[in-house]
């Protein structure tokens, strides 16, 4: 079995995908608010931080000079699941900072695994309407300025697209980064999911009411066997993070009923 890593593991796409990688012999390090081998607040630096610790330690890191070193452990992969869908400007700090600093965080013990490999979770919404000062901030990594812009969207009543914009920016992210020196120079595949709508806690209001499901089905529809159940993403993410991905890099791959051909321009 590998040693993986999976946040947002107490619930929805995050603990289904822990389930089944348990099921199939690997070891799973949870993180999450609560109810995970690590409870770190991903919305926060210090929390980050905290998660990789944790993360190390579990993975036998000896502490000594952070996760790396010959005796200090290694991760063989990391699922990134933690996300939020409302709240507003906090979405900016737990879907894209609290992804990206746990991928950089947990690099060097990635990069003493032997197949190592990052899967994180986009979204359809991310070919959806974003704001560009969210995403510029976000890839400049200046969360302070990303907090602000997403607070300037939620004054100009655009509070939807905080959301869309932290997952186009973790799209374009992470194609810079699959390609470097630092992970496909390191052996490490770095691609992700973007899910339609998955049938999870996140969604479970959205969908009961009929309002809100009319909107949401006109914005996502999904042809092939409608809303989705979280093993259909966690399916996808097992491959991702298996050792036989040994050669896509980059890639975000939409597993979404068909909700991006169709609505695709061109
Ligand atoms: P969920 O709400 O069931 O699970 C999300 C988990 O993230 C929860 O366990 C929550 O405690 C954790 N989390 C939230 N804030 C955190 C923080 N500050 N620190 C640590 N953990 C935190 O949601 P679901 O549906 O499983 O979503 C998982 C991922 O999939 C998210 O990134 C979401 O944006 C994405 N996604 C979900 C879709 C859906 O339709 N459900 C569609 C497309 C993407």
């Amino acid at each position: 079995g590998r040693l993986l890593a999976v946040t947002g593991s107490a619930s929805g796409i995050g603990a289904t995908t822990a389930a089944m990688l348990r099921a199939r012999g690997d070891r799973v390090i949870g993180v999450d608010l609560r109810d995970a081998e690590v409870c770190a607040d991903l919305s926060t630096a210090d929390g980050r931080a905290e998660a990789v610790a944790g993360i190390a330690a579990l993975a036998g890191a000896d502490g000594a000079d952070g996760p790396a070193g010959p005796e200090g452990g290694a991760l063989d992969g990391l699922i990134t699941c933690a996300g939020l869908s409302r709240a507003g400007a906090p979405q900016v700090s737990v879907n894209y900072f609290g992804t990206v600093d746990l991928v950089l965080g947990l690099r060097p013990l990635l990069a003493a695994a032997p197949a190592p490999r990052v899967a994180l979770v986009s979204s359809i919404s991310s070919t959806q309407p974003s704001d560009p000062a969210i995403v510029a901030a976000c890839l400049a990594g200046d969360e302070s300025a990303a907090l602000d812009a997403a607070e300037a969207a939620v004054a100009a009543g655009r509070p939807h697209e905080i959301y869309s914009s932290t997952k186009l920016a973790l799209n374009r992210w992470l194609r810079g980064a699959a390609v470097s020196a630092d992970f496909a120079g390191a052996g490490i595949a770095v691609n992700a999911i973007a899910p339609g709508v998955v049938l999870t806690p996140m969604t479970a209001e959205l969908v009961a009411n009929p309002d809100w499901k009319r909107v949401m089905d006109a914005a996502v529809p999904m042809p092939l066997n409608g809303y989705a159940p979280p093993e259909a993403i966690a399916h996808a993410l097992l491959w991702l993070v298996a050792a036989e991905n040994s050669h896509m890099a980059g890639q975000v791959v939409f597993v979404d009923g068909g909700a991006a051909a169709l609505t695709a321009a061109g």
